[in-house]
């Protein structure tokens, strides 16, 4: 039998991020030495209490059971008190936080909560590519909103055309952001609420990096005045507690939108391991030990890859967050020739900007997330890399 897959799902392009896994596979099975600079994927290792703790909870037999879809109780209260102390902020556990299989399911599911058919989703461009996922198994359409370097990456809401806000349903952001790096301020958030209150657009705030800030503490939209109207806010144990494999994360704000969410989820899923979930509520109560040092390790990386690029002629906008260094290469060439330059002759691999949208033409995506010495490395060899021979 000939079988045959859905147009929905042939309409997908290929996943930015298997497509590199794959590239940096076949390079490494010719016997190269390949720096991958591509994903990223924290290198840090897992917090020893965290895991130690996981160790005890996964010897406790109710927590072979099934676990609750939104999350057992435990969990939502520390991610309800923590909320509280980093953003001053009250969130009901029971129906305004909902636990998520890493943040990325949450944010391929939301689409399906609010999207009907020919509703436009607006997406950032460059974006973080699942923003994209549930939108077109919706049915919906996209929208690729600009952000651009001389807007600080931020989004110029009033260059989004009348007749797609007429359609508009979700906006998905994120801020410190994938791929570019930049921060968003209280007051851009406040601006942000106001808009989507008198357009009807919910705003789907992605807090992935909220932890890896180099200056001001990251912000919440749901600090701004009448946000919890409007949004929700996604984050993830990934890159804060470096439990991108552990694959847990959580959904925060409006309470319909959280429970919308979670009554589409128990239909799919059952959640996270409640092992795993404890282990993250451990990391939540000691997250004021735990995640400054994180913090200040990637902090450092980047001030010192920063260095070294300028000193070769990059150019871009230093990182306020994340773990990427989003840069324009000495010479004017397209994503993929800089990309495949440096493989050919430095055997680095990044991530082409083009890969995240249109507006990312140019640019390069350094991710920092391989061990110290093989940073050092890739820095030796970005210094050694003669653009002067890029044809
Ligand atoms: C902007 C952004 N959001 C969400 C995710 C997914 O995180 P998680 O591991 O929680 O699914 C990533 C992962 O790289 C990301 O870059």
């Amino acid at each position: 039998m000939k079988i045959e897959l859905s147009d929905k799902l042939k309409s997908f392009p290929p996943f930015l991020f298997e497509e590199l896994y794959r590239k940096e596979k076949a390079e490494r099975a010719k016997g190269r030495d390949i720096i991958s600079l591509a994903v990223g994927d924290p290198d840090l290792p897992t917090d020893r209490r965290i895991v130690n703790c996981a160790l005890q909870e996964i010897k406790k037999a109710p927590n072979h059971r099934y676990p609750n879809t939104k999350g057992n109780e435990n969990l939502r209260r520390e991610i309800a008190a923590w909320h509280g102390r980093r953003h001053g902020l009250k969130f009901h556990p029971n129906d305004e936080i909902s636990i998520l299989i890493g943040s990325k399911e949450g944010i391929a599911h939301l689409p399906f909560v609010v999207m009907n058919p020919g509703d436009y989703c607006l997406v950032p461009d460059p974006t973080y590519p699942t923003y994209r996922t549930g939108v077109i198994l919706s049915g919906g359409r996209i929208h690729n909103v600009p952000l651009e370097e001389k807007n600080g990456f931020l989004p110029d809401l009033g260059k989004i055309p009348a007749r797609v806000l007429a359609k508009t349903k979700l906006f998905f952001l994120n801020y410190p952001n994938n791929p570019t790096g930049a921060g968003a301020t209280l007051a851009f958030y406040k601006d942000l609420v106001k808009w989507a209150r008198r357009h009807g657009v919910i705003i789907a705030q992605d807090a992935a990096y909220c932890d890896m800030y180099f200056g001001k503490p990251a912000p919440s939209i749901l600090q701004a005045p009448g946000a919890r109207d409007v949004a929700v806010e996604f984050y993830s144990a990934s890159k804060t507690y470096c439990m991108a494999g552990w694959r847990i994360g959580w959904v925060v704000g409006n309470s319909k939108l959280v429970c919308a969410l979670n009554q589409l989820k128990e239909n799919i899923d059952s959640g996270p391991f409640n092992a795993i979930q404890n282990a993250v509520a451990f990391g939540l109560k000691h997250h004021e030990e735990i995640v400054p040092p994180v913090r200040e390790h990637f902090k450092r990386r980047a001030d010192k890859f920063c260095a070294v690029l300028r000193s070769c002629g990059w150019r871009f906008t230093c990182p306020g967050g994340s773990c990427f260094v989003w840069a324009r290469p000495p010479v004017n060439c397209a994503s993929l020739e800089a990309v495949y330059f440096m493989l050919g002759k430095a055997s680095i691999l990044t991530a082409p900007g083009s890969g995240f949208g249109r507006y990312g033409e140019g640019y390069v995506r350094f991710s920092l997330t391989e061990p110290d010495a093989r940073l050092d490395e890739a820095l030796k060899r970005l210094k050694a890399l003669d653009w002067a021979r890029f044809k």
